[in-house]
């Protein structure tokens, strides 16, 4: 296992630039996700680790030794891929002993490895199997023994779940987390999805457009996420985002005005559908009931108020009020995250109370 250590890492292509001069550690044992819409570089940054790119600046190290210059192969690390990437022409068993091949262990030994590995992924009943004889979840476990049979110090998974279908995610979501506990081997995840990056992962790396914007466990990025870009990916549905204007103590929201202190010039503020409520008209704020959208458990409604129209979250199945129906919209003060709109920074404020408000 390896603690993993990045230093101002960066890597463009011409003109392009995948990932900005980035730094980021990651403990001996830790299961990291790297979570970001697509494009944002977070296969580049895992591609740079695996030693498949080399970085166009910056430092990794492995357990502090210098890694730039170390080949792929001579880095000890496994690495699953969206695709699988199986060798259609080999069996399971061959496919999952293919990493060993150039490491001279012998036979008894790399048949050992082989049988440990697929046990681990439960895959022992198809060693003689085809790729194109299996599942696309079968394949993607083929994929992970084949990680695993070098026993790396570093384990890369690149979307290895997005081919899968709902059900099967969520058995392999728990599976990996499992294995990964179990084995100890430093691991990170590359995903666009927000659930699993924070069911899985023990701490989460939020990044656009080549660059880490926040750093934290679920929690934090939910609560106390630090820029705009990170309260509007975390979360869904997604957040409400108001502009509005502070200044003398005060915070300016279309024709509401709210007290909040030691802030001044263009916000946004941001206020979470599931922190909203639907009460009787005249509690709150003004609306009117755009849309209803039953997801299950939760009911979603569009409700035109007075900031502009907001999406409210309801818990529970039943449908309390139809489209065009007059209702309040009632809102915590602890709710409300206000950012400054030209640096997208979140601010903190000694006060700031919209219910009182309106
Ligand atoms: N081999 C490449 N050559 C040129 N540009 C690339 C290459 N690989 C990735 N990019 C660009 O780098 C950026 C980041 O890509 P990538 O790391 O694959 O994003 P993600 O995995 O987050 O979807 C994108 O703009 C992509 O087009
Ligand atoms: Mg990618």
């Amino acid at each position: 296992m390896a603690r993993i250590e990045l230093e101002q890492v960066a890597k463009s292509w011409g003109d392009v630039v995948a990932v900005e001069p980035t730094d980021l550690v990651i403990e001996d044992g830790e299961f990291v996700a790297i979570l970001g819409p697509s494009g944002c570089g977070k296969s580049t940054t895992l591609f740079m680790l695996a030693g498949i790119y080399a970085p166009t600046g910056g430092e990794i190290r492995f357990d502090g030794h210098l890694v730039n210059r170390v080949e792929a192969r001579d880095r000890n690390v496994g690495i699953v891929f969206q695709s699988y990437a199986l060798y259609p022409h080999m069996t399971v068993a061959k496919n999952i002993r293919f990493p060993l091949k150039f490491k001279g262990v012998p036979a008894d030994e790399a048949a050992r490895r082989v049988s440990e590995a697929a046990r681990l992924v439960h895959v022992e009943e198809l060693l003689d199997r085809l790729p194109a004889e299996m599942s696309g979840g079968q394949q993607q476990r083929v994929a992970l023994a084949r990680a695993l049979v070098k026993e790396p110090q570093l384990l890369l998974l690149d979307e290895p779940l997005s081919n899968l279908d709902a059900t099967l995610r969520l058995t392999m979501r728990a599976e990996i987390r499992r294995l990964q506990r179990r084995l100890g081997v430093t691991t990170i995840l590359v995903t666009h999805d927000q659930i699993e990056a924070t069911t899985m992962a023990d701490r989460v790396v939020c990044m656009s457009k080549g660059r880490i914007e926040q750093i934290g466990t679920a929690d934090d990025l939910y609560q106390r996420p630090n820029k705009l870009f990170v309260a509007s990916f975390i979360g869904a549905p997604p957040i409400n985002l108001l502009d509005g204007r502070a200044e003398r103590g005060t915070v300016r929201v279309g024709e509401l005005t709210l007290p909040a202190s030691g802030i001044e010039g263009a916000v946004v503020l941001g206020i979470r559908p599931e922190h909203l409520g639907l009460s009787a008209p005249g509690h709150g704020l003004a609306g009117r009931i755009l849309t209803v959208e039953p997801l299950g458990r939760e009911t979603l409604y569009e409700v035109a108020t007075p900031l502009g129209s907001l999406r409210v979250l309801e818990a529970g199945s039943e449908r309390r009020w139809r489209e065009g129906d007059a209702s309040g919209v009632t809102v915590p003060d602890e709710a409300l995250l206000i950012f400054d709109k030209a640096s997208e920074r979140r601010l903190e404020t000694a006060s700031l109370a919209l219910a009182e408000a309106a």
